[in-house]
C-alpha cells in the first residue's frame, strides 16, 4: 500500500464543512453545524482533523463528561469519543489509530481524564478491531441503541496506570 504522509492539528471552524462532509458520507450518526461548533468550543484540543496535503480526510470529535467509570472507581472525568471517521481512500494508513491516539492523550493529559470511552455499532468490525488495538474492551452493550435498531457496543479503557498495592 502507497505511503501517505499525514498531519494532525486541530480542528478550526474553516474545517466545518468538510468534518461535516466527511460525518455525512461515512456514518449514518450525523449533527448539526451548531453540535460540532460546541465541541470545538468547549474542546478544542480534543477535536483534531487529520490533513494530507492539506486536505482534510479524517476527524475526532471528543468531549468530556462526570460520571461513574466503567473500567476506573468512583465519578471521574470520562473522555467520549463521539464520532471518529476518515474518507474511504485514506483507510488502513495509520491515519485513525493517529487521530484516537491524540485525542485520547488530550483527553488524559489536558482535560484530566481518567477513562475514555464511545458508543460503536456491533457490526463496525473495523472501528471495533482499532479500538481493541488501543486497549478498549467491550463493557456494555445497549440493545436497539441506533435509530435503526441497531445495538451498540460501549467500549471503554482506563487513562491511568493504577498499580494494585502489594
Ligand atoms: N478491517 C479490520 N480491521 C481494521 C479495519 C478493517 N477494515 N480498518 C481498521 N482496522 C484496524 C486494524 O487493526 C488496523 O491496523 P492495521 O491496518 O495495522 O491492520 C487498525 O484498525 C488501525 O487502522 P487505521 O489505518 O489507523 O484506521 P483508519 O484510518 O482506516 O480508520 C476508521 C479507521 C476510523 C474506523 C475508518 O474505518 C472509518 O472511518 N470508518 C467509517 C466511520 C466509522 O465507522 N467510524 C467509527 C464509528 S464509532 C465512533 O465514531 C465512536
Ligand atoms: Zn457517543
Amino acid at each position: 500500500m502507497i505511503n501517505v504522509e499525514f498531519t494532525l492539528r486541530k480542528f478550526e471552524p474553516r474545517d466545518l464543512d468538510i468534518v461535516m462532509y466527511i460525518n455525512r458520507t461515512t456514518l449514518p450518526e450525523n449533527y448539526t453545524s451548531r453540535f460540532f461548533m460546541e465541541h470545538h468550543e468547549r474542546f478544542p484540543e480534543a477535536f483534531l482533523v487529520a490533513e494530507v496535503e492539506g486536505n482534510v480526510v479524517g476527524y475526532v470529535m471528543s468531549r468530556v463528561e462526570l460520571g461513574l467509570g466503567c473500567t476506573v472507581k468512583g465519578i471521574i472525568k470520562k473522555g467520549h469519543i463521539v464520532s471518529i471517521a476518515v474518507l474511504p481512500d485514506y483507510r488502513r494508513r495509520g491515519i485513525g489509530s493517529k487521530l484516537l491516539e491524540q485525542a485520547m492523550e488530550a483527553l488524559k493529559d489536558i482535560y484530566g481524564c481518567k477513562e475514555v470511552y464511545l458508543e460503536v455499532r456491533v457490526s463496525n468490525n473495523p472501528a471495533i478491531s482499532l479500538y481493541e488495538k488501543y486497549g478498549f474492551r467491550k463493557v456494555k452493550i445497549i440493545r436497539g441503541y441506533y435509530l435503526d435498531g441497531e445495538d451498540a457496543y460501549i467500549m471503554a479503557r482506563p487513562l491511568i496506570f493504577t498499580a494494585k498495592p502489594i
